[in-house]
């Protein structure tokens, strides 16, 4: 199975599509799609396959399915409204996605949710925006989300959608989730299971910021507070310095 997908050129794919993926953005994923597919080789582990709720021109899933293509695993895309030029647009870049033409909220009856628990590397949340919409999500993707699968949570800090952090906050502290966020910021929140949480959260706070750096992105990590119930690392554009904030673990 090759492992080296060639970032540059993902890049300058999604950048051709239509849509709101900051630049910045796609190159985080492309750094922690990396990250979670060398968890593939773990013993008790295995490779996962990607999902996406909320495709429209396919912007963030010409992401996902560009890794697919390299990665050999499958893209399955879940939208009520999928056209048939999103389609041409992503097969042309993998032959191994699947489209699931309903309302994510209905996946839950769905064989595609039975088949795949604990199966997905990485979901992206960016289809129905409302916050009963978004706690659905949630539900759905962290049953399906593999031991080292990452969910990403788009729309997470705009002016125009303020239920979305509401809606994610209310899901994580109720009790009953296993999932925790590692990582926050450029629009987006990065969440996976604790057992994970250390592998993110370390490769977060040493690997991150040099992996984007090698891309041309100049961002800023950023670490004001550390609390075990929100131990997040922020990705901001570049502010002031490399490193904002002085709670930055020391790891041996
Ligand atoms: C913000 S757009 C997605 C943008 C896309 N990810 C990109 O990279 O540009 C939202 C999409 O969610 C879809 N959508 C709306 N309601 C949905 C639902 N209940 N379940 C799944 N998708 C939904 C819309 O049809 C639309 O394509």
């Amino acid at each position: 199975m090759p492992s080296q997908v060639d970032f540059r050129r993902v890049l300058k794919t999604q950048r051709t599509i239509e849509g709101s993926l900051l630049e910045e953005s796609a190159a985080v994923w492309c750094v922690l799609l990396q990250a979670q597919h060398a968890t593939w080789s773990w013993q008790g582990l295995s490779p996962g396959d990607y999902l996406e709720i909320g495709v429209l021109h396919g912007k963030s899933a010409s992401v996902l399915a560009s890794f697919s293509h390299e990665y050999g695993n499958t893209l399955t895309i879940v939208d009520p409204e999928i056209r048939e030029e999103t389609k041409r647009t992503l097969n042309s870049l993998s032959p191994r996605i699947r489209y699931i033409d309903s309302v994510s909220e209905r996946l839950p009856q769905s064989d595609y949710y039975a088949a795949n628990r604990r199966q997905i590397a990485f979901a992206h949340i960016d289809g129905m925006h409302r916050f009963s919409a978004v706690i659905s999500d949630l539900q759905v993707c962290e049953t399906l989300l593999a031991n080292f699968g990452i969910i990403s949570v788009d729309d997470f800090h705009t002016d125009l959608f303020p239920q979305i952090p509401a809606a994610v906050y209310k899901y994580l502290y109720s009790g009953v989730s296993d999932l925790c966020i590692f990582l926050v910021g450029l629009n987006k929140a990065y969440l996976c299971r604790n057992i994970a949480k250390k592998y993110y959260r370390e490769f977060s706070g040493k690997q991150l910021l040099p992996s984007l750096e090698a891309l041309g992105q100049r961002l800023t990590l950023v670490k004001t507070d550390r609390n075990d119930s929100f131990d997040a690392f922020g990705i901001a554009g570049f502010y002031e310095n490399r490193i904002f904030g002085s709670e930055h673990p020391i790891w041996e």
